[in-house]
């Protein structure tokens, strides 16, 4: 027996097959499987507030904790994406992100894993370890910011909103890792080259490199710089002498280790636009961070967030942190929920 069909006017059909097109595709990161704000308010509805709880904890109990669990969110994305893999133990066959050279003293693992207990908890196999760094990275900084803590941002204290919906993968690479991360001692146009792969833009770069208004380096990281930079074995001609000679003097040691260099001297907890002051002094940390001058686009932002109220540098923050989220993203029925961020399933 034939289905009767109501005759349909062609300015119909075509979006109504987009639309069956566009469901179909769903599970590839498009239709459903976009990242939404408040994924989880049905399957969780408490996920957020017990990142936030967990996270407010670590940072009350060590005021420096906040700067390692943005740092992660960064380092996840930008290996592989946003899917949790910078969380993945190695194994006896592989070297995983977090033991590459970049990892740098990646820090705060400790607080994920207390997180993702938690949640575990609460709502097993619901909340990925993506999305748990992406949001951890959120409260963190938000909670860095000395407008946004005082509640004179947002009713609910938070810098931004931030999209979840992300799922974890199960490939960690130590190679990928060296390949993909920024290096402390990149130029601009490796930046911007390194950011583009990523859908990332020049104002991307600028407003995230904003980021390192808050936490500290080891000397390792800036060892060339200080006396090794050139053929000739001089330091980097981009850095402030006086600034150079003050961070020799710390770093005396070679392969000093331990040694912990604020990023932003006497403010490096609390999240604010000192960083672009810094740059245009010269005496950002990284050749990285003065490479930001070195293009007229970027420089331009760099003057006009030193330069705006605070505000303009906290807006385009929050919009850039939600680019960065969306980088490689596995969603819908990609990937899975890890049990425990540090091993797959
Ligand atoms: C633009 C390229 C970037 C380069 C070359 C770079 C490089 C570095 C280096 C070398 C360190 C210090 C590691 C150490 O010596 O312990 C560091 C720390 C840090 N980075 Fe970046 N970074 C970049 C972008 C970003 C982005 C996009 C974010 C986040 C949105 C970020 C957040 C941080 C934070 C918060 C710290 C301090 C971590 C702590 O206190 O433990 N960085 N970065
Ligand atoms: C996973 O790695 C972290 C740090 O790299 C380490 O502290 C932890 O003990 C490891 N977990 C297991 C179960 O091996
Ligand atoms: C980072 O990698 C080094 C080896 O390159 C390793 O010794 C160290 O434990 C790693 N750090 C973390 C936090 O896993
Ligand atoms: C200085 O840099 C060169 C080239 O990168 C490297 O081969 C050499 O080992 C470095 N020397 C020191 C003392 O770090
Ligand atoms: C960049 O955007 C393009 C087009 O939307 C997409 O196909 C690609 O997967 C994105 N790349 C990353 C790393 O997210």
């Amino acid at each position: 027996m034939a289905v009767r069909v109501l005759p349909l006017p062609p300015v119909l059909v075509l979006p109504l097959l987009l639309a069956l097109v566009a469901s179909v595709h769903g599970y590839g990161g498009y239709g459903d499987g976009k990242l939404r704000v408040g994924f989880y308010k049905d399957s969780c509805p408490d996920a957020e507030a017990i990142v936030r709880e967990i996270v407010a904890k670590a940072v009350h109990k060590d005021p420096t904790a906040n700067a390692p669990l943005l740092r992660l969110h960064f380092h996840d994305c930008f290996v592989r994406g946003c899917e949790g893999s910078v969380l993945i133990n190695s194994t006896k066959g592989n070297t995983a992100e977090k033991d590459a050279k970049p990892n740098h003293t990646l820090d705060a693992f400790d607080v994920i894993d207390d997180i993702k207990e938690a949640l575990e908890k609460r709502c097993p196999g619901t909340v990925s370890c993506a999305d748990i760094l992406a949001i951890a990275a959120r409260d963190a900084v938000s909670l860095a910011t000395k407008v946004v803590a005082k509640g004179e941002w947002s009713k609910d204290g938070n810098l931004y909103e931030v999209e979840t919906g992300r799922r974890d993968g199960s490939v960690s690479s130590a190679k990928e890792a060296v390949k993909n991360l920024p290096d402390s001692f990149d130029g601009i146009r490796k930046l911007i080259k390194r950011f583009a792969s990523k859908n990332l833009s020049l104002k991307d770069l600028t407003v995230l490199s904003g980021a390192h208004a808050i936490g500290k380096s080891h000397c390792p990281s800036i060892a060339k710089r200080l006396r090794n930079f050139t053929e000739n074995r001089d330091s980097d001609p981009t850095l402030d002498r006086a600034y150079a000679d003050r961070l020799r003097r710390r770093c005396w040691r070679p392969k000093d280790k331990t040694t912990e260099l604020e990023m932003v001297p006497g403010s490096s907890e609390t999240f604010d636009t000192a960083y672009y002051g810094l740059v245009t002094k010269r005496r950002g940390l990284f050749h990285s961070d003065e490479a930001l001058l070195r293009n007229d686009v970027t420089k331009g932002l760099v003057y006009r967030y030193r330069d705006s109220p605070e505000t303009t540098f906290l807006r385009d923050f929050g919009v850039s942190m939600v680019n960065m989220g969306r980088v490689g993203v596995l969603t819908g029925s990609q990937g899975e929920i890890r049990k425990k961020c540090a091993f797959v399933n």
